[in-house]
C-alpha cells in the first residue's frame, strides 16, 4: 500500500481543469487563452497581461533546493494556507473521513475542514505548566477510532511555541501508514533548532511538511507556501489546485527572497528574533502577574497571566497589539505575543512594567 492509497479514491485519476499553461504546445503567436494583445497602459509590464506557469520553474527549483526536497515533491500555492486546504480536499470525502487536531493549535485545520463538510477530532495538546506536549498514543489511537486521513501537528507549535520531537513524528508516521497522513506544518520552522520532518520523507510517505515565505522570509503579503509531499501525491494535489495560484508579482518578490544575499540577510533576523525571543521572556517571566513564559519555538512567545484582560488592554492603550487567545481551550489566562523590533519590544516590556507597578501599588 502506498500514500496513494490514502487519496479520495474518486479523485485519484481526476485530471483538474485543464488551463491554457497546461498544455505542452510551443509557439510565438499565444491566441489561446482570451488574454490582451496588449500590455496595459497604466502599468507597461508585459509579463503581466499573461496567465502565468502554475508552477513557476525557476521558483519551484529555487523552493526545492531551499528546502532539500526534489521538485517533483514540491507543490506552491498561496500560501501554507492553500496547502492545509488541497490536503483536506483531497484527502477527506465530506461527511466521511475526518481530521486529528491537537488544539491549542492552528486554527485553518478546523477552518478548513469545517468547510468541507469533515468532521474534526480533537486531541489536546498536554500542559504541565512548564510545556505543551503531544499525546502522540491518544492521537494515534484517535486516528484509529474516527477513520480519519489527516493529522496536524503543528511544530513549532503556534500558539504554543514547542517544536515536535522528530522521532515521535517519525514513530507516529510508522503506525499510522495505510491509515493517514501526518501532516507537519512547520510555518515557523526557520526560528527552531530542531530538524526539519521533510528528512522523513524518503523513509514516510505518508508524511506531508508544510512551509512557508510569510514569516522568516517576511512575505506574507505575497502569498507563498508550500507543500512537501510524496511525487505522487503533490501531482493529485497539484490537479485540485485552482489553474493560477501563483501571482506573477508575487512569483518575481519570492525569487528575489530566495537569492542567497536574501537569504543571509533572513537567517541573521531569524538570529535577532531568537535572541529578542530570550529576552522579552526573561523580562515577562520576571514580571508580577506573569504566571508562565512558555519557551517558544518560534517567533512568538506564550504568556499566561493572573489579568490577561487587563494587559491586553493596556497595551492597547499603549498601541501595540497582541494576539487575544483567551478563546483557545486551556488558554483562557493568555495573551500571544510576537516578537518585534528590539524597540518595539521594549515598548511591551515597559507596559508589563508599569502594570506591575500597579498590581503593587
Ligand atoms: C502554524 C501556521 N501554519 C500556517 C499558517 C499560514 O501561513 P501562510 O501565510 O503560509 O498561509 C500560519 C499563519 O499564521 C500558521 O501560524
Amino acid at each position: 500500500m502506498s500514500v496513494m492509497d490514502l487519496v479520495r479514491e474518486d479523485l485519484r485519476d481526476f485530471a483538474g481543469y485543464q488551463s491554457a499553461r497546461k498544455t505542452r504546445i510551443t509557439g510565438d503567436v499565444w491566441l489561446n487563452a482570451n488574454e490582451s494583445a496588449w500590455e496595459n497602459a497604466g502599468i507597461g509590464d508585459a509579463a503581466l497581461r499573461r496567465y502565468p506557469d502554475p508552477q513557476p520553474p525557476a521558483l519551484r527549483e529555487a523552493l526545492a533546493r531551499m528546502y532539500g526536497c526534489r521538485t517533483e515533491c514540491l507543490l506552491a500555492g498561496r500560501g501554507s494556507d492553500e496547502a492545509i486546504d488541497l490536503l483536506v480536499r483531497a484527502l477527506c470525502r465530506p461527511g466521511g473521513d475526518a481530521i486529528v487536531v491537537t488544539p491549542p493549535t492552528f486554527g485553518m485545520y478546523a477552518v478548513c475542514a469545517r468547510l468541507h463538510g469533515v468532521p474534526v477530532v480533537e486531541v489536546p495538546l498536554v500542559d504541565d505548566g512548564r510545556a505543551f506536549a503531544c499525546d502522540f498514543e491518544r492521537v494515534e489511537e484517535a486516528c484509529r477510532a474516527s477513520g480519519a486521513r489527516l493529522v496536524f501537528l503543528c511544530s513549532p507549535g503556534n500558539p504554543v511555541g514547542a517544536a515536535l520531537p522528530l522521532g515521535r513524528v517519525a514513530a507516529l508516521a510508522t503506525r499510522l501508514r495505510d491509515v493517514a497522513v501526518v501532516v507537519v506544518d512547520e510555518a515557523y520552522g526557520e526560528f527552531s533548532g530542531t530538524a526539519s520532518a521533510i528528512g522523513l520523507l524518503d523513509e514516510h510517505d505518508n508524511i506531508a511538511v508544510l512551509r512557508t515565505l510569510s514569516k522568516a522570509h517576511a512575505l506574507a503579503a505575497a502569498r507563498i507556501g508550500v507543500v512537501v509531499a510524496d511525487a505522487g501525491l503533490v501531482e493529485v494535489l497539484q490537479r485540485c489546485q485552482s489553474p493560477y495560484p501563483i501571482a506573477t508579482p508575487c512569483a518575481d518578490a519570492a525569487l528575489a527572497v530566495l537569492s542567497s544575499e536574501a537569504r543571509a540577510a533572513t537567517s541573521a533576523r531569524v538570529r535577532e528574533v531568537v535572541a529578542e525571543r530570550a529576552r522579552l521572556a526573561a523580562a515577562l517571566g520576571a514580571c508580577a502577574g506573569v504566571r508562565a513564559v512558555y519557551p517558544s519555538d518560534g517567533n512568538f512567545i506564550l504568556v499566561r497571566l493572573a489579568h490577561a484582560g487587563d494587559a491586553f488592554q493596556s497595551l492597547l492603550d499603549a498601541g501595540i497589539v497582541v494576539r487575544d487567545v483567551r478563546q483557545q481551550r486551556g488558554l483562557g489566562d493568555a495573551l500571544r505575543i510576537s516578537i518585534g523590533t528590539p524597540g518595539q519590544n521594549d515598548r511591551v516590556i515597559g507596559v508589563f512594567a508599569a502594570l506591575e507597578e500597579r498590581v503593587g501599588a
